[in-house]
């Protein structure tokens, strides 16, 4: 494991490997989209090479002539001169093709309900959408922020700002009207498209009402001008006049026909916010050309896509960078059937993802390790009743996969035959940037194994030396790719600090890594105050200013403890305020969980919430994070020595004990 100090042994879930590997069959091999080894020693020697001739796959209004321009570090520029149209590559392209009877999305909601939407059908309704979005003021340039549930009008919008050279801003609906608002005064989106509520667990989770209060704050002074309403649930909602509009009663003014224009490679197509080790949320800027050629390259072939045959299914939310490039532009630029499911797992029952398999015959299934073991906790007699016979690939992604849930899912999902494919890439990234390729690598389980052709990752030592095969250090990618962050939105210094300042013109991806003796990558946890809970990404710094905030805290100390289901776990550490009578110790815990839970959004609730009197500092004052973090494990605690206080450790350890004991 990688601890907080940065020292390097082995990721706690991945360590119990033994060793098997699992070589593609024949028959999957002869079949593959990429089956020939030497692509990756030719991506290799040309890589602006390989990446053109991904790139002229795609439709371009205007053809590039140059491909890369790194002139000026870290501020990379793909096919500038060229131009497309990011929506009519996801869409137009196919109808013109003679494919818009193919079903684009076969959508399942919550409740049971269900819509497909063909190519054709899919292009009608973004027209649409686009000509209501211009008379609504959008146009290239702006910023619109999208706060939604699992639809398809998701998918719609999204597509209707692209095709007007707008860029998205897609918030989770999980987020609190805090961080929404923090969000859209980032971007400065003048308009906000959200729905009513989605159905999640069973229930109406209401979105409107969190954008009201999010609009409100601030004595509502703001960027917003308009708010579109999708209508998803009926629940009622408040409209406020002149500002707010029904998207089904607008959208009855526009019909569908809309020439899409095309934009330069470099027109900003989305940001997306994502923690990082401060405060404050990171801006990731993506643009059109080369995000969209490396988004549906590694779709098509890490999956193996066939997209005359296979049906798709991306469980992610498109709140997520996973939603955003494989439920999104990845499958929708290369023409593949897909399933968007707008529910949870276990709603009606834990039966449900695999009913939907079994329904639309689901091929290819890419979800992320804490889903499967929670799956793996309810047991194998669940799946076991369905019918999962037409799954032929299967991906993982969000956090190292412990071999004990890849085998469970290679046997129980994937009959024991489907290859898995274990992609490591990050918000940043864009694209999947390192995995196997299923018709070539022997898989490793709880590896993600090789860069993609086309992409220059390794492991670098502390002073940026590459490390020898069978040694561990921090990942990097030496050389720009095409879906690459191009800036954090209006903070290009931060840009800098945070990724290439380490070690000079090389990105640094905040990961721990180390190199196996074939030279295969195993990924090792960040290296930095980040979390990966679930899957999901978040900041120390960002729970302990939330709970600092709440009027009883005087002080907190968050650390990201391993957790068997969730790969991570919030734990927090607080000490009240004295003269404090608001909260006692006893309520602390409940009252400081909801606090989190309503400043950021459900996700970053905390699994346990301690109240202490002391925490343990250097006598710098630093808080010794890596103790609270051993503690929250159970697991004895190291040197103590430079702390200020001994004393503290002991208690804390004892109490944590005790809970764990008790657990
Ligand atoms: C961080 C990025 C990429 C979409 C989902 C998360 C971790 C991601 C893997 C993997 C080991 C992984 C890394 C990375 N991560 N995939 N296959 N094996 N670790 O996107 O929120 O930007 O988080 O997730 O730590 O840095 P994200």
């Amino acid at each position: 494991m990688t601890d907080q100090n940065g020292t390097i042994e082995s990721h706690p879930l991945t360590g119990d490997d033994d060793g098997a590997t699992y070589a593609p069959s024949a028959e999957f091999r002869a079949q593959a989209n990429v089956n020939d080894p030497s692509v990756y020693w030719r991506a290799a020697e040309d890589p602006e090479a390989y990446w053109a001739d991904q790139a002229s796959k795609l439709k371009w209004t205007k053809p590039f002539t140059e491909v890369l321009d790194w002139t000026n570090p870290p501020f990379a520029k793909w096919f500038q001169d060229g131009e497309l149209n990011v929506a009519a590559n996801c869409l137009d392209r196919h109808v013109a093709a003679g494919i818009g009877d193919r079903v684009a999305i076969h959508f399942e909601g919550e409740p049971g309900d269900t819509r497909t939407l063909t190519y054709a059908e899919l292009t009608h309704e973004v027209k649409r959408a686009a000509n209501m979005l211009t008379s609504l003021g959008v146009s290239a340039g702006d910023r619109v922020a999208i706060y939604m549930p699992m639809i398809p009008e998701t998918i719609i919008a999204m597509l209707a700002v692209a095709r007007l050279g707008a860029a998205h801003s897609v918030v989770f609906g999980g987020f609190s009207a805090e961080s929404l608002r923090a969000r859209i005064d980032d971007a400065a989106a003048e308009l906000v498209i959200t729905a009513d509520g989605g159905y999640r667990k069973g229930r109406v989770s209401a979105l409107k009402p969190t954008v009201d209060d999010a609009l409100a704050l601030n004595g509502g002074e703001g960027s917003v001008q308009k708010v579109l309403v999708v209508q998803r649930c009926e629940n009622d909602v408040e409209m406020q006049e002149g500002r707010d509009l029904w998207w089904h009663e607008e959208i009855t003014a526009y019909d569908g026909e809309h020439t899409a224009q095309g934009f330069p490679a470099e027109n900003p197509l989305f940001i997306l916010y994502t923690s990082g080790t401060t405060g404050k949320p990171k801006g990731i800027l993506h643009t059109s050309g080369g995000y969209l050629t490396q988004v549906s390259t590694t779709h098509r072939d890490v999956f193996d896509l066939k997209p005359e045959t296979d049906v798709y299914w991306c469980t992610a939310d498109i709140g997520w960078v996973t939603g955003h490039s494989y439920v999104v532009y990845g499958p929708l630029a290369n023409g593949a059937t897909q399933v968007v499911y707008e529910g949870t797992p276990e709603t009606p029952d834990w039966g449900r993802w695999w009913s939907i398999i079994q329904k639309y015959g689901v091929t290819i299934f890419y979800t992320a390790p804490t889903a499967i073991r929670a799956c793996m906790k309810i047991g194998r007699q669940v799946p076991e009743q369905y019918d999962l016979s037409s799954i032929r690939v299967l991906g993982s992604v969000g956090e190292p996969i412990n071999p004990e849930a890849w085998r469970w899912y290679r046997e129980v999902v994937g009959a024991g035959t489907a290859p898995i494919v274990d992609t490591w890439w990050q918000t940043e990234t864009g694209a999947i940037m390192i995995s196997p390729l299923p018709g070539l690598t022997a898989l490793k389980p709880g590896s993600a194994q090789v860069p993609q052709p086309g992409i220059a990752a390794t492991v670098v030592s502390e002073s940026g030396e590459p490390v020898p095969n069978g040694q561990g250090g921090l990942l990097v990618v030496q050389r720009p790719w095409p879906s690459m962050v191009r800036t954090i939105w209006g903070d290009d210094q931060r840009f800098i600090d945070t990724y290439w300042s380490k070690f000079g013109d090389v990105y640094f991806a905040g990961d721990g890594a180390r190199l196996d003796e074939d030279g295969d990558v195993w990924l090792l946890g960040r290296v930095d105050d980040v979390m990966n809970v679930s899957g999901h990404r978040l900041s120390t710094a960002e729970i302990e200013s939330a709970l600092v905030e709440h009027t009883s805290v005087a002080e907190a100390a968050v650390v990201g403890a391993d957790d068997a289901t969730t790969g991570q776990a919030v734990v927090a550490f607080v000490i009240l305020k004295s003269q404090q009578t608001q909260l006692t110790a006893d309520d602390a815990e409940p009252a400081l969980k909801k606090h989190v839970a309503a400043q950021i959004g459900a996700i970053a609730r905390p699994r346990q919430v301690f109240v202490v009197t002391e925490l343990p500092k250097t006598r710098s004052g630093k808080i010794m994070r890596r103790l609270l973090k051993d503690a929250a494990e159970g697991k004895e605690i190291g040197d103590t020595t430079t702390l200020a206080d001994t004393a503290v450790m002991q208690t804390i350890s004892a109490r944590m004990r005790e809970e764990l004991g008790n657990k």
